[in-house]
């Protein structure tokens, strides 16, 4: 498979998850949580499926695309644990996570996805879903939708 097939098989698997995971939060109260804003795609899908919800976003830098920046109180600028301990103090809980701070380093990506995975959990409402470009070691992983090949991309679901 060329990088531009494979990079197309995760556009594809990105919106189909977030497309199903949107659907499903549909009877749980919670805000949603944008890890890794970049040019502000999967932010803009987010925003478009769910226009009722407040969608935090956390980067270290902001380099999206002009119709992408969120609005400046929900747009966190900083490293991701920072800004995951001051929304749990702040009580913000999640009814959808979606995670894509991946750089294609796999071995440094996996061991930001484990580091920051607890502290994610923290921030979570019961049985709300986590969406992941990667594993997120010591969460409860489920099936995503049938159009996503398994392991492509990584579904979980906060202990209720
Ligand atoms: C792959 S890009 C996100 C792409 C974006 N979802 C989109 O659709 O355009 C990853 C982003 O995560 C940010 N990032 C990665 N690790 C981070 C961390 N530990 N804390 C804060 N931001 C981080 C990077 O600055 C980068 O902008």
């Amino acid at each position: 498979m060329s990088r531009l097939e494979s990079f197309r098989r995760r556009l594809t698997a990105q919106i189909d998850g977030l497309d199903w995971a949107t659907a499903e939060i549909a009877g749980l109260e919670g805000d949603v949580l944008e890890l890794g804003l970049g040019n502000g795609r999967t932010y803009d899908h987010l925003r478009e499926r769910l226009p009722g919800r407040r969608i935090w976003v956390i980067d270290r830098v902001m380099r999206a695309h002009p119709d992408c920046i969120p609005p400046e109180n929900d747009f966190l600028n900083g490293e991701a644990d920072d800004m995951l301990a001051r929304l749990a103090k702040a009580g913000v809980r999640m009814a959808l996570a979606h995670y894509d701070f991946g750089t294609g380093d796999h071995p440094a990506d996996a061991a930001e996805g484990a580091r920051l995975a607890p502290l994610i959990a923290a921030v979570m409402a019961p049985g709300g879903l986590i969406v992941a470009q990667q594993k997120m070691p010591g969460m409860h992983e489920i099936a995503g939708p049938d159009a996503v090949d398994p392991g492509r991309y990584h579904f979980y679901r906060a202990e209720s």
